[in-house]
């Protein structure tokens, strides 16, 4: 781990435009038998933050890279890997996905999700859901069970809860740093702050103090599997004080997600940028034209979304992976079948 001092001057040159892209990228020879790369979120951690808050990014992507390991290593399925990955990320309270959503200004939450199976170009996806714990698992049965790729609102939730995903009320979703997030959000644009959530709060839960955060921006996971497969996972509560029934990139395919055989990728940030330029399929082009997973999404970053944007992970069919960010931080962690276990927040040039 780097030393908090060198973090912070890092995070510093990002923020001043010195650093275009912070990145992690490395070919392993020989090529692995399988390879995971995770994300929690493009953002602005300080690296000066203190040890709960460094601890509590590690802890959770470190757990999520445990599930992704040992599946891998059973030989099962990337789709299958990058889903349960993800489902890891929801259920933690540190990410903004599933449990520790965003709020929409109104005060509330809707969750985005999107899955891609690279060998078979099946895919599913879900926006702007309220009642569902785990969003990438209705994205998952849009897939498997359905002659559609995208399901919206209230039809997706009771699609998804009819097919036996998990329900929960919207009062799930509440954390207090997230409220904090959204009142901050409001006084910056001039409109009036929210006593509480659109929502009664659980019993015993209360607006605990604040403290300031960022919120990240998403989770997302892709994978190549032992039988030389690929897929991608994304799933984010969206943007900060989103308005009401705003969908972001992570359920458009090609925008915030994207998997085909040469390449799978996620991608985190600002939604309306990587859906207007079609973020992550540019990077899996670019793939397929020869270019190294660090090329292509080094070039998405800084020469077609704008610095600050957000960031990308991405693996390709040797399994060559990068993961970068234009924001100054983004959890993360890579994995191979070589031993291979990385975990970072920040990233090196
Ligand atoms: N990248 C997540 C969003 O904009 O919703």
């Amino acid at each position: 781990m780097r030393g908090r001092s060198l973090r912070g001057a890092l995070a510093l040159l990002v923020a001043c435009g010195a650093i275009g892209t912070m990145s992690v990228a490395e070919s392993a020879e020989p090529k692995p038998r399988w390879v995971l790369v995770l994300h929690g979120g493009a953002g602005s951690i300080p690296g000066d933050s203190p040890d709960d808050i460094r601890n509590g990014y590690e802890n959770g992507i470190r757990q999520a890279m445990d599930v992704g390991v040992r599946l891998l290593e059973e030989g099962r399925p990337a789709v299958d890997v990058v889903a349960e990955v993800v489902v890891s990320l929801e259920d933690s309270p540190i990410f903004n996905a599933g449990k520790g959503s965003v709020f929409t200004a109104a005060g509330g939450h809707e969750l985005d999700a999107c899955i891609m199976d690279g060998s078979t170009m099946g895919s599913g996806a879900v926006a702007g859901v309220k009642r569902l714990k785990n969003p990438i698992r209705a994205a998952r049965l849009v897939m498997d069970n359905t002659r559609h790729l995208l399901l919206a609102g209230d039809g997706a939730d009771e699609f998804a809860i009819a097919a036996g995903c998990d329900e929960v009320d919207q009062s799930y979703f509440f954390t207090s740093r997230r409220f904090h997030a959204l009142n901050r959000y409001l006084r910056e644009n001039n409109q009036p702050p929210l006593k509480s959530p659109a929502y009664a709060l659980p019993k015993g839960v209360t607006i605990e103090p604040d403290f300031a955060d960022k919120p990240g921006n998403t989770v997302g996971c892709v994978a190549l599997d032992v039988h030389g497969n690929l897929a991608a996972a994304t799933s984010t509560g969206g943007l900060n004080g989103k308005m009401y029934g705003r969908v972001g990139d992570t359920p458009i395919v090609g925008a915030g997600t994207y998997a085909n055989k040469f390449c799978a990728a996620s991608g985190t940030g600002i939604g309306e940028q990587f859906m207007r330029h079609t973020a992550c399929t540019k990077v899996a082009w670019l793939v397929e034209q020869g270019q190294s997973t660090q090329d292509a999404v080094e070039h998405c970053l800084t020469k077609v979304l704008n610095p600050g944007d957000g960031g990308i992970i991405a693996i390709d069919a040797n399994g060559r992976v990068t993961a970068q960010s234009t924001t100054g931080s983004m959890p993360h962690a890579i994995a191979d079948s070589s031993g291979r276990r990385d975990i970072g927040i920040w990233m090196e040039k």
